[in-house]
């Protein structure tokens, strides 16, 4: 099985490292959007066009499967991508919003992405259909800070203390009640996990949405992850600059990446 994993950039190997987990029988093509990056500011049209000359490049290479890895395409152009192939494809969102619903026990959730994602409410869509309220919050900053290795940085921590304020006033002027679950709705935000943990109320648990995804791409494809471990087949491909992506990408694939092929879109 050769399973496309698509992203606007590095940060869908996020996805692509649970995968690695769930489902190491499989081989794996991996695009990163990197030349257009980033999705999160851009318009629902531009987005989805992006994302669909993607997956049809995933699918001339042999793609089998389809892995939506960025929430900004899966919240804004999955339909699109629906309607342009004929292959499975599954985004991150409901994956993440049913982790999340079976995490939560107030059944009130919050969710942190990019504008767009946020913009769009697809999460919040996907945890109404399961009875779950959602308090939506755009984290812009969170992405370029984490690209730039502060993962760990005060900066960073400030930042996120001031978006979950922002975050917590809502839900005390809410009816609604108080949350029990964040979930990560952006490829970036994993590597976040440590700082978030210091930030957020001790009881706040995080469904990070690329573990769900793995998770249900390996229940999809009726795939558990194999005992006998065998070294995946992986190729990368970008359409900006390869020495950037193996630099930048091996931090979110937590493994070095030898070869990246440079690619053209059309547009
Ligand atoms: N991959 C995007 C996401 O998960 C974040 C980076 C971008 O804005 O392109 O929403």
């Amino acid at each position: 099985m050769k399973i496309g994993v698509f992203d606007s950039g590095v940060g869908g190997l996020t996805v692509l490292h649970a995968l690695l987990d769930a489902i190491p029988q499989a081989d794996y093509l991996y695009l990163g959007d990197t030349a257009r990056l980033p999705y999160g500011s851009k318009s629902a049209t531009t987005i989805a066009r992006y994302a669909v000359s993607s997956v049809h490049f995933l699918l001339e290479q042999g793609a089998e499967y389809l892995v939506i890895a960025c929430n900004t395409a899966s919240a804004l152009a999955m339909n699109d991508i629906c309607a342009a192939v004929s292959t499975e494809v599954l985004g991150v969102i409901e994956p993440g919003a049913r982790a999340a619903s079976a995490l939560s026990h107030s059944k009130n959730v919050c969710v942190i992405g990019t504008a767009a994602t946020v913009g769009s409410h697809a999460y919040q869509r996907a945890l109404a259909k399961l009875g779950v309220n959602a308090y939506e919050k755009a984290c812009p900053l969170f992405v370029p800070l984490v690209e730039e290795g502060w993962t760990e940085h005060p900066v960073t921590e400030q930042v996120a203390r001031i978006y979950l304020e922002e975050l917590a006033r809502e839900q005390c002027s809410n009816g609604n009640g108080k949350a029990d679950v964040l979930v990560l709705g952006c490829t970036h935000y994993p590597l976040l996990k440590p700082l978030l943990h210091r930030v957020l109320p001790p009881d706040m648990q995080l469904v990070d949405s690329a573990q769900a995804t793995a998770h249900d791409v390996a229940q999809h494809l009726g795939l558990a992850a194999n005992t006998r471990r065998r070294e995946p087949n992986i190729r990368f491909f970008a359409t900006d600059s390869v020495d950037k992506f193996r630099l930048l990408g091996s931090r979110f694939l937590r493994r070095e990446i030898a070869k990246v092929e440079l690619i053209t879109l059309p547009e």
